[in-house]
This record gives C-alpha cells, sequence and structure tokens, in this order.
C-alpha cells in the first residue's frame, strides 16, 4: 500500500488537450472542482459547469462560467459528471454523446494500494481510505473521508457522502447511495439503488430499492397519509 502525494497516473485528464466540463453546479460539483484543482489542474483546462437550460443564467460559480448543457462537445470536452445523486448521476452519463470521455480523479492525499483499478468517472474525494482488492465500478463517486476494506465490490455509480465505512468482503449494488457516517459490517450486501441514511449501522444484508436508518439499521417505512 502507498500514500499517493503527487497526481496519479489515473488523473488522465492531467496534461490533455480537451478541456474538462463539470456536468452539475451544485455543492458536489463545487467540492469537486476543489478536487480538480488539489490534483493540479490548471484552472484554463476547465471549462466551466455546464446545466440544463432551465438552471442557466449568465453567472459564474466559483470563478468558472456557468454554461448551457448544449454546449457540451464531446471533440472539445471532456466530462466530469459532478452530481452526488446515484440515480441522477447515471442519468445524466447515460445523456451524453456517444465518444464521451470520463476521466477519474483521485485527490492526492487518497490512501490506496498502487495497483487500484479507477474505472472512468470514478471520483475519490480528499482523505478517503482504500485498502486491498477493492473493485471500483465505472462512475464510483467516494466522499470525503470514506474508507473500503479489503476485497469488497462497489457498483457502478455507487456514492458514499462524507465518512462512511465500507468493511471487507461487502458487495455494494449499482447506484447505491451510503449516508454520512454510515457503516457497513464485513460480508455484508447491499442491494442495488437503496440508500442507507446517515450514521446507520448496517449488521445485515439490504435489499434492492430499501432505504435503512439507525442501528441497528433497519428499514425506513412511513405512515400512510
Ligand atoms: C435516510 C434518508 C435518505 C431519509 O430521507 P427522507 O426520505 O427525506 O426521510 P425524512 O427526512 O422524511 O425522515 C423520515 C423519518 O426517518 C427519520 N430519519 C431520517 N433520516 C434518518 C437517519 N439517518 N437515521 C435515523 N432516522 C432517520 C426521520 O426522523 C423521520 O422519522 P419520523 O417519521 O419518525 O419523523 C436521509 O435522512 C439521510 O440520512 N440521507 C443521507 C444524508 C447524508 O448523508 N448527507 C450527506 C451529504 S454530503
Amino acid at each position: 500500500m502507498k500514500t499517493s502525494m503527487a497526481v496519479p497516473p489515473s488523473n488522465a485528464a492531467a496534461g490533455h488537450a480537451q478541456t474538462i466540463a463539470i456536468i452539475g453546479a451544485g455543492g458536489h460539483a463545487r467540492e469537486t472542482v476543489l478536487l480538480l484543482l488539489q490534483c493540479g489542474i490548471a484552472r484554463d483546462a476547465i471549462a466551466g459547469f455546464f446545466v440544463d437550460d432551465p438552471y442557466w443564467s449568465d453567472i459564474s460559480v466559483e470563478g468558472f462560467p456557468l454554461r448551457r448543457r448544449g454546449h457540451f462537445d464531446p471533440a472539445h470536452h471532456d466530462a466530469v459528471v459532478a452530481i452526488g445523486d446515484s440515480r441522477l448521476r447515471r442519468t445524466v452519463v447515460e445523456s451524453l454523446p456517444p465518444g464521451t470521455r470520463f476521466p477519474g480523479f483521485v485527490h492526492p492525499s487518497v490512501i490506496s494500494p498502487a495497483d487500484l483499478s479507477v474505472a472512468e468517472g470514478v471520483i475519490l474525494h480528499a482523505g478517503c481510505i482504500i485498502t486491498t482488492n477493492v473493485q471500483l465500478g465505472r462512475h464510483v463517486h467516494l466522499n470525503r473521508g470514506s474508507q473500503v476494506g479489503h476485497d469488497s465490490v462497489l457498483g457502478e455509480f455507487v456514492t458514499t457522502a462524507p465518512g462512511a465505512i465500507i468493511s471487507g468482503n461487502c458487495t455494494i449494488g449499482t447506484t447505491a447511495y451510503l449516508g454520512a457516517m454510515s457503516c457497513i459490517r464485513e460480508r455484508q450486501e447491499i442491494g442495488a439503488d437503496s440508500v442507507i441514511g446517515m450514521g446507520a449501522v448496517v449488521v445485515g444484508n439490504v435489499p434492492a430499492h430499501a432505504t435503512y436508518v439507525g442501528n441497528p439499521a433497519r428499514p425506513l417505512t412511513r405512515a400512510l397519509a
């Protein structure tokens, strides 16, 4: 295992001729731009924040232009889809033109094995710790301070909020969302599209499409209106 102190090879956009389009302009997008700058990406290599027309206005965000999604051009832009909601991120990725390139970024403070494979669109924010034999699917976003233990497999578009802890030998299904400071016990399966609430302590398997909260985590059920 090594501590990455420099721009790792997985930061594919570093030194690339294309400029980077940040898709989204919310808090997660603004934090992702900070990550890119801390990865050594030059400000003039960032083309701006790209949003759908209803969200567009003639303003700048973090000193970068807000631009219309229709101005995204894969011939000139690489895409960083910086949307924290797992399912919405997948929808937006799938809506972009064929041939769009999605570089991955790993913050220099991330601790991970030298041979960690970073698939397209993977974003690992500051302070994450990834241990041995972990698989991260395309477009996985691990927010700051998340940890993933040995032999765990995270499906495409999984998102962790800050401080989430995934123990060893876990399987996290596609587009699952793990809330801030949630913990997953070793050898558990978290179903696709499920949501784990902030602070939940998950000690059993979670079915697909479910929302679990609490310690020990239980399904969130709502009284009928
Ligand atoms: C679990 C979660 C998705 C539920 O959101 P929601 O569907 O909007 O649910 P509500 O806020 O309407 O709450 C419904 C009930 O669940 C409870 N609840 C909500 N989140 C909870 C949590 N994390 N742990 C325990 N109980 C929780 C509420 O108190 C409420 O209880 P009540 O019906 O007895 O009043 C959400 O609260 C959550 O934890 N999201 C993750 C947030 C996060 O990590 N943010 C980081 C951003 S970087």
